[in-house]
């Protein structure tokens, strides 16, 4: 059994307020060097890969000097080992060569944006349950009895956003047999650490994030996540909440060719498409469809149709990019026909799986798995990706993993 963290997030100690904030004051530009880092993780994947011409490859880049590339796309920040959504796990991923930082866009009561990955997600990735803020939740913690789960339900949309930044970030995650809500908070996957959970991690909000990136440099890819409550919302309809993110982006001047706006729902990606054409040409469509086979097949089906209301760039799980026949892993159906159609295609999210030697990796290789069995696959996989595939981008939870293999072949 896990060790009860011994965080002061977890016992409620810090709180953000009485924290100086984290100024992210150095920059990109100017003739200023920044150190990129991957760390040992790339060098530890491509060891456990079988000997090949990739794993020579990859090995033959070791010594090289590393670069931010808009290929790596930090998922969450660096959240593989940073509570995600927070300045720590922005700036890990800047360190790591990320050169597109994502936050995930939600709102507050007050109508503010913020950076979450789900509008109610906050009891397990911050401590409010920990907090007298436990009190606003939509479903208050209930402990695990009889076989029923432990649970609890915390929404932005229940916090003001003065509320919502007094919090501190967590890792992802919660425990089902908790029956008192410290243990609920104690519930990070074992491949995943608290190491970086120290503290209080600070949250984000939509304009603190926009501020950091820019003031390093680096380009944008906020996505606007589904509201988990009835819209309007106070009055706030959808078209307000897609045009409210647009609004930020121009308040700070920052040139649309920096920014990738992204969401899982049609209506937002085509509001965007038609009110916000600065934008337009690098909206992406996030797809959840492949999830089914029949919405699978919907989607390879569609391809050409979304191309026509003005789509460029598509953006599925890995997992439906690829296949395996005879041994070898190739492009899937739905690939092909996004390339047919002429549309990008950017695929999420690297180091997101965990072990790969477990069920060959789970949801994130579930065509693949035949062929997956040791960690060093997953660099296989993003090879049949970039060089058979075509993708223009990963997202990782650990971006290091990417900017490696990016900056090893020019990408
Ligand atoms: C929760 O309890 C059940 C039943 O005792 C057990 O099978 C399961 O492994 C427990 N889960 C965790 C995460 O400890
Ligand atoms: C994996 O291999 C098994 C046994 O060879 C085969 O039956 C199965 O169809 C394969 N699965 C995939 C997804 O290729």
């Amino acid at each position: 059994m896990r060790s009860l963290i011994a965080s002061s997030v977890l016992f409620g100690f810090a709180s953000a307020a009485a924290l100086p904030a984290v100024e992210p004051r150095t920059s990109n530009h100017g003739h200023k060097k920044f150190n990129v880092q991957v760390g040992d993780r790339p060098y530890y994947l491509i060891e456990n890969m079988d000997e090949g011409p990739l794993k020579q490859k990859l090995q033959s880049c070791s010594e090289q000097d590393f670069k931010p590339t808009d290929f790596s796309i930090a998922h969450r920040g660096a959240s593989l080992q940073y509570p995600e959504h927070t300045l720590q796990a922005y700036s890990a991923a800047r360190r790591q060569g990320a050169g597109v930082i994502e936050c995930d866009v939600t709102f507050t009561k007050d109508k503010q944006l913020v950076c979450r990955h789900s509008q109610c997600d906050l009891h397990t990735t911050t401590n409010i349950l920990n907090t007298p803020l436990a009190a606003k939740c939509t479903t208050p913690f209930t402990p695990a009895a009889n076989g029923t789960p432990a649970s609890a339900k915390c929404c932005t949309s229940d916090l003001t956003l003065s509320e919502f930044t007094s919090l501190c970030g967590k890792m992802d995650g919660s425990h089902p047999n908790a029956t008192t809500a410290l243990a609920y908070m104690d519930g990070t996957p074992s491949f995943r650490t608290d190491l970086y959970a120290s503290g209080c991690p600070q949250l984000m909000t939509l304009t603190a994030y926009i501020s950091a990136v820019d003031a390093w440099g680096l380009k944008f890819t906020p996505e606007l996540k589904a509201p988990d409550v009835p819209m309007p919302f106070d009055g706030y309809t959808h078209e307000q909440y897609a045009q409210d993110i647009v609004d930020a982006f121009a308040a700070h001047n920052i040139d649309p060719a920096r920014v990738w706006l992204q969401s899982f729902v049609p209506r937002h990606v085509f509001y965007w498409i038609a009110r916000a054409p600065a934008f337009a040409p690098q909206v992406i469509l996030l797809d959840e469809r492949v999830d089914t086979p029949e919405g699978y097949a919907v989607a390879t089906a569609g391809m050409a149709g979304l191309a026509a209301r003005g789509l460029r760039i598509i953006a599925p799980a890995m997992f439906a990019l690829t296949k395996v026949v005879g041994g070898s892993i190739v492009p899937s159906e739905y690939a092909v026909a996004a390339k047919k159609a002429g549309l990008e295609i950017v695929a999420w999210s690297f180091e997101r799986a965990g072990w790969l030697s477990v069920e060959g990796g789970g949801y994130y290789y579930q065509y693949v798995q035949n062929v997956t069995n040791n960690e060093g696959d997953m660099y296989n996989v993003l090879d049949v990706l970039v060089k058979q595939v075509g993708i223009k981008a990963m997202f990782s939870d650990w971006p290091a993993t990417v900017t490696y293999y990016a900056n090893c072949f020019g990408l």
